[in-house]
């Protein structure tokens, strides 16, 4: 794999992908969506490992939304199969690689099996450090801002704070993943230009890509490319050009942080 053109020191330091384009893989081949699915876990493998091996810090994989729920039950079941299949499969990986894992979602509507296997791997890995690995789960992201609201609206009740202290980091620090920083670059395969209720208070900065790739073919070469494209990009978060090269040259292109 040639990494020539990439440079490692302005790499995102957190990579969402909204992994989009099973059914239409599978339908494309005449073959049933779970055989999309199945081919879909492997390019997970293959960007888990890519994303860790080139020093991505932090990557969200957005697996299963909450209005995935209403997909067939045969469906549903399926994936719910791959995903426990693949935590089982994939634990000694993390292991070895220093791979922690998290979620984010309502984990009380996963399987329990899903969801006892997904906390055993969860508290496994819980002291490695070298990556972080988010899987969306049961999750949308106006669902975590209901869970979120709920929270500090009993934080308010129990006396822990005020209405007036509310903030845009006590609202973050009450999200499913606080210490996890908002997604750089956020990607999707197959083409659609929507968010489908991934991660909307995190993505108020990300930077967009779109490929028409579909998620089974969406391998090491696709996802150098969004990597090239994401440091040509020029991060303003709200100021001019002129302002950035004055300031601090290095953070104008993409790699430079909001803070
Ligand atoms: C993404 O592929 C996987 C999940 C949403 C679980 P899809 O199953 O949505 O594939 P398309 O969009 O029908 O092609
Ligand atoms: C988004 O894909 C959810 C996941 C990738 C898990 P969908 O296929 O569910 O999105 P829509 O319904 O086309 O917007
Ligand atoms: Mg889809």
């Amino acid at each position: 794999m040639d990494l020539d053109g990439l440079d490692k020191n302005r790499l995102p330091q957190h990579v969402a992908i909204i992994m989009d384009g099973n059914g239409r893989w599978a339908q494309q081949r005449g073959k049933s969506r779970i055989e999309g699915h199945r081919r879909g876990k492997t390019s997970v493998r293959v960007i888990v490992e890519f994303s860790r091996k080139i020093g991505i810090r932090f990557l969200s994989l957005y697996a299963f939304s909450t209005e995935n729920w209403l997909r067939p039950h045969d469906e549903v079941h399926a994936l719910m199969g791959l995903l426990e299949h693949y935590l089982i499969a994939e634990q000694p990986k993390m292991m070895r690689y220093g791979i922690r894992l998290l979620s984010v979602g309502d984990r009380d509507r996963l399987p329990l099996g899903v969801r006892r296997t997904l906390e055993d791997v969860i508290s496994l890995t819980r002291e490695n450090n070298r990556m972080t690995v988010i899987l969306a789960l049961s999750y949308s992201g106006k669902d975590e801002i209901v869970r979120m609201t709920k929270k500090l609206a009993c934080d308010v009740r129990d006396g822990k704070c005020a209405p007036e202290d509310i903030d845009e980091e006590m609202i973050a620090a009450h999200m499913d993943t606080p210490e996890v920083p908002e997604p750089d670059l956020l990607i999707r395969t197959s083409g659609e230009m929507r968010v489908s209720n991934f991660y909307l208070w995190q993505i108020a900065y990300s930077e967009l890509y779109v490929t028409p790739t579909l998620w089974p073919d969406f391998r090491e070469q696709e996802y150098l490319q969004a990597l090239m494209e994401y440091q040509r990009r020029r991060r303003r978060f709200g100021r001019t050009d002129e302002q950035l090269v004055a300031s601090m040259p290095s953070s104008v292109e993409a790699g430079g942080s909001k803070s």
